[in-house]
């Protein structure tokens, strides 16, 4: 890994943009990694502007790797402005730009984000209305993974009721 992109994801994991879980969003989508556990549900919440409907804000929690954070931060600051088919068009590599290139081993990183991202375009309000009702929290959900887990570190931020989770992982 470049000392840039080491750089830029640590300055992105220091200040995190947009973490938390978003109460009004209109789009929640969740994905998880089968090659490492890694799960991020991503929160979309859309406005009306010159008769098209664009995205205002999105937000994500993260039981990943520091690069998926780091994605996420980046991604949910580019992803304002953009209408639904705008944002499904962009591609792993597109979220993780202003980070620059990452090495093969951490694109899967990337695509956890494009994954959250998709899914949460896909479902829209149904898929919101569900999760507020019934669904699990990103912690719960990441329960029965982390029971096979061995080094977990969990960030709790009381200030503004955002949990979020770093796995902590192994040098790979
Ligand atoms: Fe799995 Fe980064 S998301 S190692």
């Amino acid at each position: 890994m470049s000392d840039d992109l080491e750089s830029k994801i640590e300055e992105a994991i220091k200040n995190p943009r947009n973490l938390g879980e978003m109460k009004d969003a209109d789009a929640v989508g969740t994905v998880g990694s089968a090659d490492c556990g890694d799960m991020l549900r991503m929160w979309i919440k859309f406005k009306e502007e010159g008769g098209r409907k664009i995205i205002d804000r999105a937000t994500f929690q993260s039981f990943g790797c520091q690069t998926a954070i780091a994605v996420a931060s980046v991604a949910t600051e580019m992803l304002r402005g953009k209408t639904a088919a705008e944002a499904s068009a962009m591609s792993g590599e597109e979220l993780a730009a202003p980070l620059g290139p990452l090495p093969p081993v951490k694109i899967h990183c990337a695509q956890l984000v494009e994954g959250a991202l998709r899914s949460a375009l896909g479902g829209e309000e149904a898929q919101a209305a569900q999760t507020k009702s019934t669904s699990p929290t990103l912690l719960d959900s990441f329960g029965a993974h982390a029971k096979s887990q061995t080094k977990v570190k969990v960030v709790l931020r009381a200030t503004d009721a955002v949990v979020s989770a770093s796995r902590i992982h192994e040098q790979r």
